[in-house]
């Protein structure tokens, strides 16, 4: 019997719905996605305008099991009054950027090598605090900011978000030397709920660098870049908007604060030490969106909340050479939907502590070991050969000129991390605008240490969850 055109056209349809479901099914394995350039350009033109002012309220959120949900608003650096860009020319912001950003890189490796090869426990040295560290390059901390209340009555500051480093601290008076802030600088004398600690007090014995004066806890913390703080370590009270507050949180109360950081009141320590914020409120887990660092719009920094059912997760590690970073299992990078070729111990954390992959919020540009850069950017520059290549720009060595395209087909990259599952990046975390003409770079370089760091531009726009409690981290697309 000769085949009917009815049944031709259906059989037709069945191939072709079924093709359509098995690449929308196996989202991974697409090799190729659209990127809307003039969309990213002309967010970047307009980190030039004026901000809205940003909003302070924060609503109570759903709650997890018992322990109370927690939130602060968290906005990108250029909407801080104090620190936005003084010309309208994205190159140069772009580069001060990138030199902040090896600022940072330099001074976590610097931390890790120093945690490496400490044979005991750091001892109190003194004479730190007659001569703190002289101040290096002034080009100041932090690319996101939380606004929240310390004192009662408690008042708002922006703080630098850093996953990255464990203790809070913020100016205070009197100031022996304070850098200009945003807000009003916190005065102890103000607060009926500040409390000096006892040099006998236990956080004051987990202080890395301490001292005692009059039987009262000194702290300093430096960050390697020539910033630092020293000054009283004192219990407070936190305010999280208005979702709740928490008492005696031990604070740095920094007399003497070098390095520009950026307008900021201070700095949110929320690693993974004894001292850093999440640890002392006991939050069971932890997550913030970052917005675009272009947008002038917020996004939330959460206590407590609960996470996303659609997370991609992802096992947190220990590195019992330094408890402070966020240490996760990253096992691949995929480019196109394959799997980048290169051995997968680079990225392990060594038997010595060496190596291993951190999650961190204030560095922007993801840094891979070399030899996986090289893989990464190979694997990229072979698929994406038809776009026009520019030259490199700052740490940047792959860049192309898209001025005069409006949509580009780009090589799709995503994380793949222990237990199967991989984590798709958008475009503009890995594409970014590096001038306002249309030049763009692939956003990732390489380290010249061991530790691999997996930054906020490739963060952008993802929910990102420490789940402390359960050692994962999740991943949640578009949930800013
Ligand atoms: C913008 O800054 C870059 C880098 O500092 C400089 O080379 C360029 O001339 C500047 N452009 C304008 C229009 O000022």
């Amino acid at each position: 019997m000769a085949p009917q055109p009815l049944s031709l056209t259906l059989t037709a349809f069945i191939i072709f719905f079924s093709l359509i479901l098995t690449s929308s099914a196996a989202d991974d394995d697409h090799q190729f996605e659209f990127m809307d350039v003039a969309a990213a350009l002309n967010q970047a033109r307009q980190v030039f305008s004026p901000p809205n002012t940003p909003s302070t309220t924060v609503l109570p959120q759903q709650q997890l099991d018992g322990s109370p949900s927690l939130s602060l608003t968290i906005h990108p650096r250029h909407s801080l009054p104090s620190a936005r860009p003084t010309t309208a020319n994205y190159t140069a912001l772009t580069l001060s950027r990138l030199a902040r950003d090896q600022s940072r890189v330099h001074s976590l490796l610097l931390r890790h090598s120093l945690s490496l090869s400490r044979s005991s426990a750091s001892e109190f040295s003194p004479q730190q605090f007659q001569s703190p560290v002289t101040s290096g390059i002034r080009l100041g901390s932090g690319e996101y900011f939380a606004r929240i209340g310390v004192g009662r009555p408690s008042k708002d500051f922006y703080m630098v978000v850093d996953t990255g480093s464990d203790i809070s601290w913020l100016q205070c008076q009197p100031c022996s030397t304070c850098y200009d802030q945003a807000d009003p600088i916190f005065n102890p004398s103000a607060s009926a709920s500040y409390r000096p600690l006892p040099c006998a007090a236990p956080q004051c014995s987990a202080l890395e660098v301490s001292a005692c004066r009059t039987d009262s806890c000194l702290y300093q913390v430096s960050y390697g870049d020539g910033s630092y703080t020293v000054g009283n370590f004192a219990t407070e009270t936190v305010t999280f908007g208005a979702t709740g507050s928490v008492p005696n949180v031990a604070i740095g109360c920094g007399h003497h604060n070098e390095g520009l950081f950026a307008g900021a009141a201070g700095l949110l320590g929320l690693g993974g030490g004894t001292l850093s914020l999440n640890s002392q409120i006991k939050a069971a887990s932890f997550s913030y969106c970052l917005v675009n660092r272009d947008s002038s719009s917020s996004s939330t920094l959460e206590f407590n909340s609960a996470r996303a059912s659609d997370a991609v997760l992802a096992p947190l590690l220990t590195n019992p050479r330094i408890n402070t970073y966020h240490f996760v299992a990253l096992n691949g990078i995929n480019v196109g939907g394959r799997p980048v070729n290169f051995s997968p111990d680079l990225l392990d954390i060594g038997g010595d502590g060496r190596g291993g992959v951190i999650i961190d919020s204030g560095t922007a540009v993801t840094r891979l070991r070399s030899e996986v850069y090289n893989s990464v950017r190979d694997a990229f520059a072979g698929m994406a050969r038809d776009l026009p290549a520019a030259s490199g720009f700052s740490l940047f060595d792959t860049c192309y000129d898209l001025s005069r395209m409006t949509t580009v087909r780009v090589p799709t990259v995503s994380l793949q991390f222990a237990g199967g599952k991989a984590v798709p990046l958008r475009p503009s975390n890995f594409l970014i605008p590096v001038d306002d003409a249309g030049k763009y770079c692939f956003a990732f370089a390489a380290t010249s240490g061991s530790l691999s760091i997996i930054g906020n531009v490739q963060q952008q726009g993802t929910r990102v969850s420490y789940d402390l409690a359960n050692k994962v981290v999740g991943f949640s697309p578009n949930k800013c």
